[in-house]
């Protein structure tokens, strides 16, 4: 539009005059935030601009693959993917606790990061700054006016590392959400980046309720994919916050598929309406929607016998169930 014209103008001057000839990182998540921040740094400063990916192997499906393919396509941006997926793997081995596993992905990450940053840094001599995607929101959730540098560290991609020195380059520091997807599409970038709901950083490693492993995270993901195939089908994703899909890969139940019986797993719809994430409710959706999602998992996932559905609003329960 008009008005996000504007503003994508504002910002590619600003950011030209500030990092000069210098050079730029930023993390990409997967995220609307990180990738429109990516998306106008790259647009002032071009090859200046160097992202990083870090692939955590607890993606949903197809979303490396987005972020790998589409957002590179539509930028021309240059991209450090870094495969972690063993070494993260690895880490959460036997680990069923929910805060277990979120430090250890939260502490993986940072590692790798850190890691992929500094390789870069000792590539090329002038890097100043690094992009990210704080939101207006963000600034004032943690207390901050314009203009100041103060964010809450789950807003950074990993945080900043101790032993180099960046300045921040946050060109959506005045944004909401919806002018943030505006501005993405006003950029060219892909209508499942722009408009994609809500994930949490950990990904899929806090929807298994039980052992992370890679089995469980391929079934998870085929599971995640029906899902979501069926709401964009119906017409849902603009009314739904998000949909959480959860593994109870600690829980059997009996069921009859074909000609026996199987002793399979449940699989969790967690539809939530919701304004901020604070608090929210579990959606009404059309049970039409529901039992072809339903009929579609038991036959299509294997070891999945049954589908069910949270009913439960936030409080008392949180949105995600790790
Ligand atoms: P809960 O489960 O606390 O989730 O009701 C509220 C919102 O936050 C998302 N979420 C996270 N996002 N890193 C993130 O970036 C995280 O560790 C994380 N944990 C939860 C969740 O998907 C929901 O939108």
């Amino acid at each position: 539009t008009w008005t996000m014209g504007n503003v994508i103008e504002e910002q590619v001057a600003e950011i030209r005059e500030r990092v000069g000839t210098k050079r730029a990182i930023c993390g990409l998540s997967g995220g609307v935030d990180s990738a429109v921040a990516a998306a106008l740094v790259q647009k002032a400063v071009g090859t200046q601009l160097t992202c990083v990916y870090v692939d955590h192997g607890l993606m949903r499906k197809g979303e490396t693959e987005q972020v790998e393919k589409d957002f590179v396509a539509a930028t021309g941006v240059q991209l450090k993917v870094v495969d972690a997926e063993e070494r993260f793997l690895t880490a959460l081995a036997g680990v069923s606790d929910p805060e277990q596993k979120r430090k250890i992905i939260g502490r993986e990450f940072i590692r790798v990061f850190e890691q992929a940053q500094a390789e870069i840094v000792a590539e090329g001599e002038d890097v100043a700054f690094l992009v990210q995607g704080t939101l207006y929101p963000d600034v004032v959730e943690s207390g901050g006016g314009a203009g100041t540098a103060n964010i809450k560290s789950h807003h950074n991609v990993g945080g900043l590392p101790d032993d180099i020195e960046f300045e921040l380059v946050e060109p959506l520091r005045a944004l909401f959400k919806d002018e943030v997807r505006m501005v993405g599409q006003e950029l060219g970038l892909p209508e499942e980046i722009v408009q994609r709901q809500p994930f949490p950083g950990p990904g899929l490693g806090i929807r298994i309720v039980g052992e992370v492993t890679k089995d469980r995270l391929d079934l998870l993901r085929e599971a995640d994919a029906i899902a979501r195939e069926e709401l964009t089908a119906a017409g849902l994703d603009r009314d739904i916050w998000q949909c959480p899909v959860v593994l109870l890969a600690d829980v059997r139940s009996v069921g009859v598929q074909g000609d026996g019986r199987t002793y399979g797993h449940p699989i969790v719809l967690r539809p939530v309406s919701s304004e901020d994430a604070m608090t929210a409710d579990w959606t009404r959706m059309p049970y039409d929607v529901l039992a072809r999602i339903s009929t579609r998992i038991t036959n299509e996932v294997d070891e999945v016998n049954r589908v069910v559905l949270d009913v439960t609003s936030k409080p008392p329960g949180t949105i995600e169930w790790e």
